[in-house]
């Protein structure tokens, strides 16, 4: 009925959409905030995975060694070679219809070689004192001994510990090769990884993730709110099937003419080519003044490339005009494709967790959100991110700068380098400091070790 009368009331059915706009924005739903003010610990369950292996590490509630605002604190890793689990509940709900938006900060103070920083959203019920134990993994403290055990064991564990969930996502570096936003999603109780490489940030400053996505299928991923990658849950992760396939059945036909070129058969071998000698007696070569021809015997010119040589003949090649281009199957509809229009969906969310394995402590997240509006999540973002992040860096710049001139104190050979020229002095100290540094940072952890 609505629709008949359209025309006649337009201006009203526009201005009560503008309204409708209006409500949708300020009734963002919001199905989970910590900030992590006081009582955070009433809401978060410290999972009892790896405790009685004393393998299980210390969250501290901190703003970190550099901040935008000492008040404004989150929960940080920190110990090294230790697991971490921590989940917090909120009232179920599925996503059907609705966009689904996951966003939290994460810094990672530490100088992280390799490990993670990402979040998890969970399904049905779950044993939040046991969150992470499922894991079908053991470890053995001789292990951690060598780097790259640490690296192999992190990537088993990594590719482990998603089983359970059902949105896992976040950054994660592991050496050189690893820098990426992970955004593994489980259908069909199968995980499957984003296909897209999506680089994440890598200094030691807070920034936020945000994942995106909407009932059309479509998701986002934003870091600091820029979005870094959009797409289609169909193309950037293989949770169907495809749903055209090269057609398995055809074959090329056999006078398909794939040749893109051929010989001239016009071009003809010049007369006299092939009598055209491969060498010749050099021109320039003299017999030596001292040649004895009776001890030396008879004296040959040397022999060089003919120049005119042009090795055997060929035919010059033009374009083939029957050419059809290369064969390629034709393309049907992938029988085993079935459509979910459901893929999207996750029924049951209910918990919001960390599952973690560091090797360095250090990482510090705050500002978890799940709710179905981005332009919440974007002012969350700006009001907690978004106003610290200029102190914060100032912090960071102002703690290393120190940290760099207690180094250059410790070390005399430095402290006594020459005067003047200090602008190359001033360039180049921090380079080589921040290096000295950090063979001291591994050298205190492992005495603490
Ligand atoms: C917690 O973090 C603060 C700030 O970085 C630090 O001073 C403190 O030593 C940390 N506490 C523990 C138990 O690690």
């Amino acid at each position: 009925m609505a629709n008949r009368t359209f025309s006649a009331n337009t201006p009203h059915i526009i201005s009560s959409f503008v309204l409708f706009s209006l409500i949708a924005v300020a009734s963002a739903e919001v199905f989970f905030e910590e900030r992590f003010h006081d009582g955070w610990e009433n809401r978060w369950v410290k999972s009892d995975w790896k405790n009685d292996e004393n393998m299980a590490g210390e969250w501290n509630y901190t703003s970190g060694k550099w901040n935008g605002d000492p008040n404004d604190k989150g929960i940080q890793t920190s110990e090294d070679y230790r697991f971490y689990a921590i989940s917090a509940k909120f009232p179920e709900f599925s996503n059907k219809d609705k966009t689904l938006v996951f966003q939290f900060s994460v810094k990672h103070e530490q100088k992280l070689d390799c490990g993670g920083g990402y979040m998890k959203l969970l399904s049905g019920d779950i044993d939040q004192k046991k969150f992470g134990g499922d894991t079908p993994y053991r470890f053995s403290p001789v292990l951690f001994i060598c780097f790259c055990c640490c690296i192999l064991i992190y990537a088993i564990y990594t590719d482990l510990s998603i089983s359970q969930c059902s949105i896992m996502f976040g950054p994660d570096i592991c050496g050189y090769s690893t820098k990426k936003v992970h955004a593994i999603l489980n259908y069909n109780k199968i995980n499957h990884l984003l296909k897209e490489d999506v680089p994440c940030e890598t200094d030691q400053l807070s920034h936020v993730y945000t994942f995106v996505l909407r009932p059309d299928a479509t998701y986002s991923i934003l870091i600091d709110n820029v979005e870094k990658k959009s797409g289609s849950l169909y193309s950037d992760w293989d949770l169907l099937p495809p749903k055209t396939i090269k057609d398995p059945e055809a074959k090329k036909p056999e006078d398909w003419d794939d040749k893109e070129y051929i010989p001239d058969p016009e071009d003809k071998k010049p007369e006299g080519y092939d009598n055209i000698p491969e060498e010749i007696t050099d021109p320039d070569a003299k017999k030596p003044e001292d040649w004895d021809d009776e001890e030396d015997g008879e004296w040959t010119a040397p022999t060089i490339p003919n120049p005119e040589y042009k090795g055997p003949w060929k035919p010059k090649k033009i374009k083939n005009p029957n050419y059809q281009g290369k064969w390629k199957a034709p393309i049907i509809d992938n029988p085993d494709f079935k459509d979910d229009p459901y893929l999207y969906v996750y029924p049951n969310l209910k918990y919001v967790g960390v599952e973690l394995w560091q090797v360095k402590s250090g990482t510090l997240f705050d500002n978890v959100l799940v709710c179905d509006d981005v332009e919440y999540a974007k002012k969350l973002a700006e009001e907690t991110w978004g106003k610290n992040k200029d102190a914060e860096k100032a912090a960071f710049e102002e703690v290393e700068n120190k940290r760099i001139e207690e180094l250059a104190e410790e070390d005399p050979v430095d402290s006594d380098a020459e005067d003047g020229d200090s602008d190359v002095d001033d360039t180049e100290r921090p380079e080589i400091k921040k290096d000295d540094a950090d063979e001291i940072d591994d050298e205190d952890v492992k005495d603490e070790l």
